[in-house]
Protein backbone atom coordinates (compact mmCIF):
# COMPACT_ATOMS: atom_id res chain seq x y z
CA UNK A 1 0.00 0.00 0.00
CA UNK A 2 1.30 3.21 -0.98
CA UNK A 3 -0.06 6.83 0.09
CA UNK A 4 -2.40 8.86 -1.60
CA UNK A 5 -1.00 11.16 -3.93
CA UNK A 6 0.48 14.35 -2.42
CA UNK A 7 -1.62 17.82 -2.95
CA UNK A 8 0.75 19.89 -4.25
CA UNK A 9 -1.31 22.97 -4.58
CA UNK A 10 -1.87 22.63 -0.42
CA UNK A 11 -1.21 25.89 1.08
CA UNK A 12 1.05 25.92 4.21
CA UNK A 13 -0.51 27.51 7.41
CA UNK A 14 0.88 30.91 9.23
CA UNK A 15 -0.84 29.65 12.46
CA UNK A 16 0.85 29.09 15.18
CA UNK A 17 0.68 25.99 17.78
CA UNK A 18 -1.73 28.08 20.30
CA UNK A 19 -3.70 28.81 17.54
CA UNK A 20 -4.64 24.69 16.47
CA UNK A 21 -7.24 25.02 18.53
CA UNK A 22 -9.33 22.19 20.10
CA UNK A 23 -6.97 19.66 18.97
CA UNK A 24 -4.30 21.12 22.07
CA UNK A 25 -4.49 19.46 25.37
CA UNK A 26 -6.60 22.20 27.88
CA UNK A 27 -2.81 23.05 29.84
CA UNK A 28 -0.91 23.22 26.22
CA UNK A 29 1.06 26.67 26.36
CA UNK A 30 4.28 28.15 24.58
CA UNK A 31 7.47 29.33 26.37
CA UNK A 32 10.07 30.43 24.81
CA UNK A 33 9.57 28.90 22.04
CA UNK A 34 8.64 25.27 23.58
CA UNK A 35 5.61 23.32 23.90
CA UNK A 36 4.71 23.31 27.56
CA UNK A 37 1.68 20.79 28.99
CA UNK A 38 0.45 20.33 31.63
CA UNK A 39 3.44 22.74 33.10
CA UNK A 40 5.89 20.37 31.30
CA UNK A 41 8.50 20.81 28.41
CA UNK A 42 7.68 18.65 26.46
CA UNK A 43 11.39 19.37 24.73
CA UNK A 44 13.05 18.60 27.37
CA UNK A 45 10.68 15.49 28.64
CA UNK A 46 11.51 13.73 25.08
CA UNK A 47 15.18 13.86 26.04
CA UNK A 48 14.70 12.22 29.75
CA UNK A 49 12.39 9.67 28.88
CA UNK A 50 13.30 9.06 24.62
CA UNK A 51 10.82 8.98 22.02
CA UNK A 52 8.27 7.83 20.28
CA UNK A 53 6.42 8.82 23.83
CA UNK A 54 2.75 9.30 24.83
CA UNK A 55 2.00 11.86 26.91
CA UNK A 56 -0.97 12.76 28.35
CA UNK A 57 -2.92 15.85 30.13
CA UNK A 58 -3.69 14.68 33.60
CA UNK A 59 -5.92 17.72 34.34
CA UNK A 60 -7.35 17.39 30.79
CA UNK A 61 -8.70 13.86 31.20
CA UNK A 62 -10.12 14.81 34.61
CA UNK A 63 -11.88 17.98 33.32
CA UNK A 64 -13.75 16.15 30.45
CA UNK A 65 -14.90 13.16 32.90
CA UNK A 66 -16.06 16.18 35.52
CA UNK A 67 -17.76 18.13 32.47
CA UNK A 68 -19.52 14.63 31.14
CA UNK A 69 -20.82 13.70 34.40
CA UNK A 70 -21.82 17.44 35.55
CA UNK A 71 -23.59 17.79 32.24
CA UNK A 72 -25.72 14.96 32.38
CA UNK A 73 -26.15 15.66 36.18
CA UNK A 74 -27.35 18.94 35.60
CA UNK A 75 -30.00 17.50 32.86
CA UNK A 76 -31.09 14.23 34.17
CA UNK A 77 -32.10 13.10 37.09
CA UNK A 78 -30.29 9.50 36.95
CA UNK A 79 -26.78 9.15 34.62
CA UNK A 80 -24.14 7.45 35.03
CA UNK A 81 -20.73 7.99 31.97
CA UNK A 82 -18.91 4.58 31.29
CA UNK A 83 -15.12 4.95 30.10
CA UNK A 84 -15.06 3.09 27.17
CA UNK A 85 -11.34 1.73 27.81
CA UNK A 86 -10.80 0.27 24.40
CA UNK A 87 -10.24 3.71 23.43
CA UNK A 88 -6.95 3.94 26.01
CA UNK A 89 -5.95 1.90 28.87
CA UNK A 90 -3.65 1.34 32.24
CA UNK A 91 -3.73 1.35 35.60
CA UNK A 92 -3.48 5.14 35.97
CA UNK A 93 -6.35 5.99 34.15
CA UNK A 94 -8.06 3.63 35.81
CA UNK A 95 -7.37 4.88 38.69
CA UNK A 96 -8.37 8.15 37.33
CA UNK A 97 -11.55 6.36 36.31
CA UNK A 98 -12.05 5.48 39.70
CA UNK A 99 -11.71 8.71 41.32
CA UNK A 100 -13.64 10.57 38.99
CA UNK A 101 -16.58 8.68 39.76
CA UNK A 102 -17.26 6.66 36.80
CA UNK A 103 -18.05 3.18 35.28
CA UNK A 104 -15.98 1.10 32.91
CA UNK A 105 -16.81 -0.62 29.79
CA UNK A 106 -14.33 -3.55 29.13
CA UNK A 107 -14.47 -5.43 25.48
CA UNK A 108 -12.46 -8.58 26.87
CA UNK A 109 -11.19 -10.60 29.53
CA UNK A 110 -8.04 -8.43 28.98
CA UNK A 111 -9.64 -5.35 29.92
CA UNK A 112 -11.55 -6.63 32.81
CA UNK A 113 -8.18 -8.35 33.96
CA UNK A 114 -6.54 -4.76 34.29
CA UNK A 115 -9.46 -2.82 35.45
CA UNK A 116 -9.35 -5.81 38.39
CA UNK A 117 -6.13 -5.56 38.86
CA UNK A 118 -5.65 -2.06 39.80
CA UNK A 119 -8.68 -2.55 42.47
CA UNK A 120 -11.72 -1.15 40.13
CA UNK A 121 -14.93 -1.57 42.07
CA UNK A 122 -16.32 -4.58 39.90
CA UNK A 123 -20.14 -3.39 40.31
CA UNK A 124 -19.01 -0.72 38.17
CA UNK A 125 -18.25 -2.16 35.23
CA UNK A 126 -19.77 -3.15 32.20
CA UNK A 127 -18.87 -6.04 29.56
CA UNK A 128 -18.92 -5.92 26.07
CA UNK A 129 -18.39 -7.59 23.15
CA UNK A 130 -19.95 -9.59 20.47
CA UNK A 131 -17.84 -12.86 21.09
CA UNK A 132 -17.18 -13.08 24.77
CA UNK A 133 -15.87 -16.00 25.45
CA UNK A 134 -17.44 -18.58 28.20
CA UNK A 135 -13.90 -18.26 29.78
CA UNK A 136 -14.05 -14.48 29.68
CA UNK A 137 -17.74 -14.59 30.52
CA UNK A 138 -16.80 -16.62 33.60
CA UNK A 139 -14.47 -14.41 34.87
CA UNK A 140 -16.68 -11.54 34.82
CA UNK A 141 -19.49 -12.96 36.60
CA UNK A 142 -17.28 -14.25 39.09
CA UNK A 143 -15.59 -10.84 40.17
CA UNK A 144 -19.23 -9.81 40.28
CA UNK A 145 -19.35 -7.09 37.62
CA UNK A 146 -22.13 -4.86 37.16
CA UNK A 147 -23.75 -5.32 33.72
CA UNK A 148 -22.87 -7.98 31.14
CA UNK A 149 -24.21 -6.58 27.47
CA UNK A 150 -25.31 -9.66 25.95
CA UNK A 151 -24.71 -9.21 22.27
CA UNK A 152 -26.84 -12.89 20.53
CA UNK A 153 -29.05 -15.18 21.35
CA UNK A 154 -26.14 -17.78 21.91
CA UNK A 155 -24.70 -15.39 24.85
CA UNK A 156 -27.83 -15.53 26.41
CA UNK A 157 -27.94 -19.12 27.23
CA UNK A 158 -24.44 -19.30 27.73
CA UNK A 159 -24.50 -16.43 30.43
CA UNK A 160 -27.35 -17.99 31.77
CA UNK A 161 -25.90 -21.60 32.03
CA UNK A 162 -22.61 -20.25 33.66
CA UNK A 163 -24.70 -17.85 36.16
CA UNK A 164 -27.36 -20.78 37.02
CA UNK A 165 -23.85 -22.63 37.82
CA UNK A 166 -22.21 -19.79 39.96
CA UNK A 167 -25.61 -19.93 41.84
CA UNK A 168 -25.76 -16.07 40.98
CA UNK A 169 -28.38 -13.87 38.73
CA UNK A 170 -26.50 -11.92 36.67
CA UNK A 171 -27.95 -8.38 35.73
CA UNK A 172 -27.73 -7.75 31.85
CA UNK A 173 -28.75 -5.22 28.98
CA UNK A 174 -29.42 -6.41 25.59
CA UNK A 175 -27.59 -4.84 22.90
CA UNK A 176 -29.93 -3.66 19.98
CA UNK A 177 -29.04 -2.84 16.61
CA UNK A 178 -31.16 0.79 16.09
CA UNK A 179 -30.87 0.62 12.24
CA UNK A 180 -29.59 4.28 12.62
CA UNK A 181 -26.98 5.25 9.94
CA UNK A 182 -24.40 7.44 11.71
CA UNK A 183 -22.24 10.29 9.67
CA UNK A 184 -18.73 8.42 9.81
CA UNK A 185 -16.15 6.33 8.44
CA UNK A 186 -17.19 2.74 7.07
CA UNK A 187 -15.34 0.88 9.40
CA UNK A 188 -16.44 2.08 12.53
CA UNK A 189 -20.08 2.78 11.70
CA UNK A 190 -22.12 -0.36 13.71
CA UNK A 191 -25.71 0.67 14.11
CA UNK A 192 -27.02 -0.19 10.92
CA UNK A 193 -28.15 -3.20 10.02
CA UNK A 194 -25.32 -5.14 8.56
CA UNK A 195 -23.35 -5.15 11.63
CA UNK A 196 -21.87 -8.22 13.65
CA UNK A 197 -23.08 -6.18 16.85
CA UNK A 198 -26.24 -6.82 19.04
CA UNK A 199 -29.75 -8.15 17.74
CA UNK A 200 -31.03 -6.58 14.77
CA UNK A 201 -34.69 -5.12 14.77
CA UNK A 202 -35.27 -6.75 11.62
CA UNK A 203 -38.16 -9.26 11.47
CA UNK A 204 -39.13 -7.89 14.96
CA UNK A 205 -36.18 -10.35 16.33
CA UNK A 206 -34.76 -8.35 18.73
CA UNK A 207 -38.38 -8.05 20.45
CA UNK A 208 -38.78 -11.92 20.45
CA UNK A 209 -35.65 -12.16 22.13
CA UNK A 210 -36.58 -9.31 24.70
CA UNK A 211 -39.38 -12.30 25.31
CA UNK A 212 -36.60 -14.95 25.34
CA UNK A 213 -34.95 -12.93 27.74
CA UNK A 214 -37.69 -12.46 30.36
CA UNK A 215 -38.27 -15.83 30.59
CA UNK A 216 -34.30 -17.23 30.33
CA UNK A 217 -33.01 -18.17 34.62
CA UNK A 218 -30.69 -16.63 36.13
CA UNK A 219 -30.76 -13.44 34.12
CA UNK A 220 -32.25 -10.04 34.62
CA UNK A 221 -32.99 -8.08 31.99
CA UNK A 222 -32.45 -4.45 33.42
CA UNK A 223 -31.56 -2.73 30.42
CA UNK A 224 -30.94 -2.00 26.91
CA UNK A 225 -27.83 -0.70 25.06
CA UNK A 226 -26.79 0.52 22.01
CA UNK A 227 -23.96 2.25 19.81
CA UNK A 228 -24.03 3.72 16.41
CA UNK A 229 -20.78 4.23 16.03
CA UNK A 230 -17.66 6.45 16.45
CA UNK A 231 -16.28 9.88 15.84
CA UNK A 232 -19.74 11.23 14.66
CA UNK A 233 -20.62 14.77 14.81
CA UNK A 234 -23.65 14.85 13.97
CA UNK A 235 -25.97 15.30 16.66
CA UNK A 236 -29.08 14.00 15.22
CA UNK A 237 -27.84 10.44 15.08
CA UNK A 238 -27.88 10.31 18.56
CA UNK A 239 -31.37 11.74 19.00
CA UNK A 240 -32.67 9.47 16.08
CA UNK A 241 -31.06 6.57 18.41
CA UNK A 242 -32.73 7.80 21.75
CA UNK A 243 -35.79 7.50 19.75
CA UNK A 244 -35.97 4.22 18.72
CA UNK A 245 -34.69 2.66 21.53
CA UNK A 246 -37.15 4.54 23.57
CA UNK A 247 -40.16 3.78 20.97
CA UNK A 248 -38.34 -0.49 20.92
CA UNK A 249 -38.74 -0.16 25.01
CA UNK A 250 -42.68 1.31 24.70
CA UNK A 251 -43.18 -1.77 22.93
CA UNK A 252 -41.94 -3.96 25.19
CA UNK A 253 -43.59 -2.57 28.03
CA UNK A 254 -46.97 -2.81 25.91
CA UNK A 255 -46.14 -6.41 24.68
CA UNK A 256 -44.63 -8.22 27.79
CA UNK A 257 -45.89 -5.86 30.31
CA UNK A 258 -42.16 -5.31 31.38
CA UNK A 259 -40.54 -1.94 32.09
CA UNK A 260 -36.71 -1.48 30.91
CA UNK A 261 -35.21 0.40 33.65
CA UNK A 262 -31.67 1.53 31.83
CA UNK A 263 -30.65 2.89 28.50
CA UNK A 264 -26.82 2.83 27.56
CA UNK A 265 -26.88 4.91 24.52
CA UNK A 266 -23.24 4.05 23.99
CA UNK A 267 -20.49 6.15 23.19
CA UNK A 268 -19.17 7.67 19.57
CA UNK A 269 -19.14 11.66 20.32
CA UNK A 270 -16.34 12.91 17.58
CA UNK A 271 -13.56 15.03 18.64
CA UNK A 272 -11.34 17.63 16.33
CA UNK A 273 -8.63 15.70 14.22
CA UNK A 274 -7.71 18.90 12.24
CA UNK A 275 -7.82 22.45 13.82
CA UNK A 276 -10.70 23.43 11.54
CA UNK A 277 -12.84 20.62 13.02
CA UNK A 278 -15.85 22.02 15.35
CA UNK A 279 -17.00 19.12 17.13
CA UNK A 280 -19.96 19.28 19.19
CA UNK A 281 -18.99 20.11 23.01
CA UNK A 282 -19.97 18.05 25.45
CA UNK A 283 -22.86 19.74 26.90
CA UNK A 284 -24.22 19.81 23.40
CA UNK A 285 -24.07 16.04 23.31
CA UNK A 286 -25.44 15.73 26.89
CA UNK A 287 -28.36 18.05 25.77
CA UNK A 288 -29.54 16.45 22.76
CA UNK A 289 -29.27 13.06 24.19
CA UNK A 290 -30.88 14.16 27.41
CA UNK A 291 -33.94 16.10 25.70
CA UNK A 292 -34.38 12.91 23.23
CA UNK A 293 -35.01 10.41 26.04
CA UNK A 294 -37.25 12.93 27.93
CA UNK A 295 -39.10 13.60 25.05
CA UNK A 296 -39.59 10.39 24.11
CA UNK A 297 -40.46 8.87 27.46
CA UNK A 298 -42.90 11.34 27.98
CA UNK A 299 -44.42 10.51 23.92
CA UNK A 300 -44.91 6.76 25.52
CA UNK A 301 -45.56 7.79 29.02
CA UNK A 302 -42.34 6.09 29.60
CA UNK A 303 -40.76 6.38 33.48
CA UNK A 304 -37.31 7.50 32.78
CA UNK A 305 -34.88 4.94 32.82
CA UNK A 306 -31.46 5.60 34.12
CA UNK A 307 -29.13 7.17 31.33
CA UNK A 308 -25.97 5.74 30.50
CA UNK A 309 -23.01 7.11 28.10
CA UNK A 310 -19.77 5.33 26.87
CA UNK A 311 -17.85 7.64 25.26
CA UNK A 312 -13.99 6.70 24.91
CA UNK A 313 -12.54 9.49 22.45
CA UNK A 314 -13.59 12.34 23.21
CA UNK A 315 -12.37 11.53 27.21
CA UNK A 316 -8.52 11.08 26.31
CA UNK A 317 -7.40 12.05 22.51
CA UNK A 318 -7.22 15.43 22.82
CA UNK A 319 -5.73 14.92 26.03
CA UNK A 320 -2.81 12.57 24.58
CA UNK A 321 -0.19 13.53 22.03
CA UNK A 322 2.71 11.75 20.82
CA UNK A 323 6.24 13.17 20.85
CA UNK A 324 9.08 11.87 17.95
CA UNK A 325 12.47 12.73 17.10
CA UNK A 326 12.96 13.45 13.51
CA UNK A 327 15.77 10.99 12.01
CA UNK A 328 16.07 11.35 8.23
CA UNK A 329 14.84 14.55 5.98
CA UNK A 330 14.10 13.86 2.44
CA UNK A 331 12.60 15.84 -0.44
CA UNK A 332 11.20 14.72 -3.86
CA UNK A 333 11.01 17.69 -6.03
CA UNK A 334 7.60 18.11 -7.59
CA UNK A 335 5.98 14.87 -4.91
CA UNK A 336 6.80 15.32 -1.12
CA UNK A 337 8.59 16.14 1.44
CA UNK A 338 9.44 12.93 3.91
CA UNK A 339 9.86 13.84 7.79
CA UNK A 340 11.13 10.58 8.81
CA UNK A 341 10.10 10.00 13.27
CA UNK A 342 11.29 7.00 15.56
CA UNK A 343 7.99 5.47 15.63
CA UNK A 344 5.22 5.50 13.10
CA UNK A 345 2.34 2.11 12.57
CA UNK A 346 3.22 0.31 15.49
CA UNK A 347 2.14 3.28 17.56
CA UNK A 348 -0.39 4.84 15.64
CA UNK A 349 -2.47 2.92 13.17
CA UNK A 350 -4.84 4.98 12.23
CA UNK A 351 -3.30 7.17 9.48
CA UNK A 352 -2.45 4.02 7.78
CA UNK A 353 -6.10 2.36 8.71
CA UNK A 354 -8.35 5.29 8.29
CA UNK A 355 -6.50 7.83 6.78
CA UNK A 356 -6.98 9.99 10.13
CA UNK A 357 -5.67 13.86 10.13
CA UNK A 358 -3.40 14.68 12.81
CA UNK A 359 -2.10 18.25 13.47
CA UNK A 360 1.58 18.09 14.17
CA UNK A 361 3.82 20.92 15.73
CA UNK A 362 7.74 21.16 16.84
CA UNK A 363 7.91 21.19 19.88
CA UNK A 364 10.91 23.28 19.94
CA UNK A 365 10.34 25.27 17.67
CA UNK A 366 6.10 25.76 18.40
CA UNK A 367 6.10 29.90 18.72
CA UNK A 368 7.02 29.12 14.32
CA UNK A 369 4.46 29.33 12.01
CA UNK A 370 3.98 25.73 10.07
CA UNK A 371 5.62 27.00 6.73
CA UNK A 372 5.94 23.64 5.28
CA UNK A 373 3.57 20.79 3.59
CA UNK A 374 5.15 18.09 4.75
CA UNK A 375 4.25 13.69 5.40
CA UNK A 376 5.50 12.62 8.47
CA UNK A 377 6.70 9.24 7.55
CA UNK A 378 7.32 6.25 10.31
CA UNK A 379 10.19 3.46 10.64
CA UNK A 380 8.38 1.04 8.97
CA UNK A 381 8.78 -1.61 6.37
CA UNK A 382 5.33 -0.32 4.69
CA UNK A 383 5.45 2.96 1.59
CA UNK A 384 1.79 3.43 3.68
CA UNK A 385 3.72 4.06 6.86
CA UNK A 386 2.96 7.66 7.83
CA UNK A 387 1.45 9.42 10.96
CA UNK A 388 0.62 12.70 9.21
CA UNK A 389 0.00 12.54 5.11
CA UNK A 390 0.70 16.49 3.94
CA UNK A 391 0.13 18.53 6.88
CA UNK A 392 1.70 21.53 7.89
CA UNK A 393 4.97 21.78 9.98
CA UNK A 394 7.70 24.34 10.53
CA UNK A 395 11.13 23.93 8.61
CA UNK A 396 12.37 20.62 10.44
CA UNK A 397 15.70 19.72 11.38
CA UNK A 398 17.85 16.60 12.52
CA UNK A 399 17.32 15.97 15.99
CA UNK A 400 13.95 17.91 16.75
CA UNK A 401 10.82 16.74 18.79
CA UNK A 402 7.69 16.20 17.19
CA UNK A 403 4.69 16.35 18.73
CA UNK A 404 1.43 15.28 17.26
CA UNK A 405 -1.75 16.46 18.69
CA UNK A 406 -5.01 14.21 19.34
CA UNK A 407 -3.04 11.24 19.71
CA UNK A 408 -5.05 9.75 23.50
CA UNK A 409 -7.42 7.49 22.15
CA UNK A 410 -6.82 4.17 19.43
CA UNK A 411 -3.30 4.76 19.24
CA UNK A 412 -1.64 2.93 22.57
CA UNK A 413 -4.19 0.29 22.52
CA UNK A 414 -4.18 -0.62 18.74
CA UNK A 415 -0.31 -0.28 19.14
CA UNK A 416 1.42 -3.32 17.63
CA UNK A 417 5.46 -4.69 17.62
CA UNK A 418 6.00 -4.37 13.84
CA UNK A 419 9.30 -4.43 12.69
CA UNK A 420 10.31 -5.60 16.41
CA UNK A 421 9.41 -2.35 17.42
CA UNK A 422 8.97 -1.77 21.47
CA UNK A 423 5.66 0.20 22.27
CA UNK A 424 6.45 3.42 23.96
CA UNK A 425 5.73 4.19 27.46
CA UNK A 426 3.14 6.44 28.99
CA UNK A 427 4.43 9.80 30.79
CA UNK A 428 1.14 11.82 32.88
CA UNK A 429 2.30 15.43 33.12
CA UNK A 430 0.27 17.71 35.71
CA UNK A 431 1.35 20.85 37.68
CA UNK A 432 4.46 20.79 36.48
CA UNK A 433 4.90 17.43 37.33
CA UNK A 434 5.69 14.25 34.70
CA UNK A 435 5.25 10.71 35.87
CA UNK A 436 5.95 7.22 34.31
CA UNK A 437 2.54 5.19 34.20
CA UNK A 438 3.36 2.43 31.63
CA UNK A 439 7.07 1.83 30.81
CA UNK A 440 8.63 1.52 27.25
CA UNK A 441 8.74 -1.77 26.31
CA UNK A 442 12.24 -3.13 25.99
CA UNK A 443 13.87 -5.61 23.63
CA UNK A 444 13.59 -8.08 26.03
CA UNK A 445 9.73 -8.00 26.42
CA UNK A 446 9.76 -8.42 23.00
CA UNK A 447 10.67 -12.12 23.34
CA UNK A 448 10.04 -12.82 26.79
CA UNK A 449 7.43 -14.90 26.02
CA UNK A 450 9.14 -17.08 23.30
CA UNK A 451 9.68 -20.43 24.29
N1 LIG B 1 -19.24 1.62 23.43
C1 LIG B 1 -19.07 0.63 22.55
C2 LIG B 1 -19.92 -0.55 22.63
C3 LIG B 1 -18.09 0.74 21.54
O1 LIG B 1 -17.94 -0.24 20.68
C4 LIG B 1 -17.27 1.89 21.49
C5 LIG B 1 -16.25 2.02 20.48
C6 LIG B 1 -17.47 2.90 22.46
C7 LIG B 1 -18.47 2.74 23.39
C8 LIG B 1 -16.64 4.14 22.49
O2 LIG B 1 -16.79 4.91 21.35
P1 LIG B 1 -16.08 6.36 21.25
O3 LIG B 1 -16.74 7.27 22.25
O4 LIG B 1 -14.65 6.18 21.55
O5 LIG B 1 -16.32 6.77 19.85
N2 LIG B 1 -10.51 2.14 16.41
C9 LIG B 1 -11.43 3.15 15.93
C10 LIG B 1 -12.58 3.34 16.90
C11 LIG B 1 -13.36 2.10 17.16
C12 LIG B 1 -14.46 2.32 18.15
C13 LIG B 1 -14.97 1.02 18.65
N3 LIG B 1 -16.02 1.12 19.61
C14 LIG B 1 -10.67 4.44 15.74
O6 LIG B 1 -9.46 4.46 15.98
O7 LIG B 1 -11.24 5.43 15.30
Amino acid sequence: MSLPASDLSKQPDMRTTMELGAVLPRTAEVRDGHLFIGGVDMVELAREQGTALYVFDEADVRARMSEYREAFAARYSQSDIIFASKAFINKAMVRIVDEEGLCLDVSGGGELARALATGFPAERVFVHGNNKTPAELEEAMRAGVGRIVVDSRIELARVSEIAGRLGITQDIYMRITPGVEADTHEYIKTGCEDSKFGFTMLNDFAYTCVGTALETPHVRLVGLHCHIGSQIFALHSFREAADVMIDFMARVRDGYGHTITELDLGGGLGIAYAADDQPPSIEEFAEVTCTAVREACARHDLPLPRLLVEPGRSLVANAGVTLYTVGILKTLPGIRKYVAVDGGMSDNIRTALYHADYEPTIANKADQPRTEIVTLCGKHCESGDAVVIDMPLQQADLGDIVCVFGTGAYCYTMASNYNGQPRPGVVFVRDGQARVTTRRETYEDLYAKDL
